[in-house]
């Protein structure tokens, strides 16, 4: 069965060889799909079995969230609420969320991880990154992993996110768990490994441990580093060929010079900032020193409730000196270099129909009317989705 998606007013393809600038924009076009692929995209009035009329709307690329934390139990409002007042963020909250997700039991952690995806469906996100780290016990752990595997081919193990309350004073003896016992559970679910390289979480030297031990184990590799001040996590990440290095809220010289010569991007996630009171990082200087950027939501229930790529595109525009085109490609091309996919984050003939239509006539709108629901139509994704939080 064939659809056009006729009288879209602008249509950003992601691919500069379909249309104006880097992002390929096309106006009074249509997009013709045949099931999940796109087969055509061209001048409005292509014909096909079905039609959507956009009404002159804009049409972009489902978006590509690189960087999510969904699957978890409880949340922290009263910790955000003290943080509102002055209390600093030190990724401590991470062993309350922790304690709640080990307590909730497998079918309440399915139920809430399904609303979750449908409401990131509704923010426009067709990709999504879906990270384990409230476990941090291998029976735990291993849970978190298959419910994130059963919902999207981009799962990543992140048992080294910080050290149990159990293994306190022992951060070694656990880093040899995560590495040995746990990864063993995990890795037939998983994609990705992840470590939360930071002050208080893991070092230098463990992180290298956990990211070598999980290369060895055919996983790809991702960081979390530099979020609460400088640190060695960038120039591991480079070294060691991850795929993104996430946060990079604290870049010096020598960091953007390392990321600019390497193919690692650099994940900026401006709610985390904003929700952490956080300086946001210097966006403008990485991307003019030649750094590939993604921007993601980093969606948690401590440093960033939010599964509003939108919004985060606002913060980068406002904040982080970034233009609403290269928020716009942040979003879709950069999140899918930095999941290493280059099938996703662009409209293009042979490539899934995932789309976002926008309630506005451009993508400008999407900095220029924060905080308004403007995706009035998700189609496609490549997670599970329940028929309730399926509008297409
Ligand atoms: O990316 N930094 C580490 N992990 C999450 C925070 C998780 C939490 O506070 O629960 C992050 O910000």
């Amino acid at each position: 069965m064939t659809l056009v998606i006729d009288n879209i007013g602008e249509l950003v393809t992601g691919d500069p060889a379909l249309g104006d600038g880097p992002l390929g924009v096309l106006h009074d076009a249509s997009v013709v799909t045949d099931n999940d692929t796109v087969v055509a995209v061209g001048p409005a009035g292509a014909v096909a079995d079905e039609r959507l009329d956009a009404g002159g709307r804009c049409v972009l690329p489902g978006f590509v969230d690189s960087h999510t934390h969904l699957v978890f139990a409880g949340d922290r409002a009263e910790e955000f609420s003290r943080r509102m007042a002055g209390e600093p963020y030190d990724g401590g909250g991470i062993r309350v969320t922790t304690d709640a997700t080990r307590n909730a039991g497998r079918a309440a952690l399915r139920s809430a991880l399904d609303e979750r995806l449908a409401e990131v469906h509704r923010a426009g996100t067709t990709t999504v990154e879906i990270k384990t780290g409230y476990g941090l016990s291998v029976d735990s752990e291993a849970e978190l992993a298959s419910l994130a595997a059963e919902a999207t081919p981009e799962a990543t193990f992140l048992g080294a996110h910080l050290v149990p309350g159990e293994y306190q004073g022992r951060a070694d003896d656990y880093v040899e768990l995560v590495c040995g016992p746990m990864l063993d559970a995990v890795r037939g679910h998983v994609r990705w490994i992840d470590v939360f390289c930071e002050t208080g979480a893991f070092d230098a030297d463990q992180s290298r441990a956990v990211l070598t031990a999980g290369r060895d184990a055919g996983l790809g590799l991702r960081l979390h580093a530099n979020q609460l001040g400088h640190g060695p996590g960038v120039q591991l990440g480079v070294e060691m060929g991850c795929a993104s290095v996430d946060h990079c809220t604290y870049l010096s010289d020598d960091d953007i010079e390392a990321l600019a010569s390497s193919d690692t991007v650099a994940t900026f996630l401006p709610a985390t900032d904003f929700s952490t009171r956080q300086p946001y990082p210097d966006a403008r200087r990485a991307i003019d020193a030649g750094v590939r950027v993604a921007i993601a939501s980093n969606c948690n229930p401590g440093s960033s409730y939010t599964s509003s790529l939108s919004f985060c595109m606002a913060l980068a525009v406002r904040d982080m000196g970034m233009t609403i085109d290269e928020a716009v490609a942040a979003v879709t091309t950069g999140g899918a270099a930095a999941l290493r996919r280059s099938d996703v984050g662009r409209i293009v003939p042979g490539g899934p129909a995932h789309m976002t239509i926008l309630d506005a006539p451009s993508r400008h709108h999407l900095a220029y009317r924060p905080g308004v629901p403007l995706i009035w139509r998700t189609l496609g994704a490549d997670y599970r989705l329940q028929p309730a939080g399926d509008q297409t």
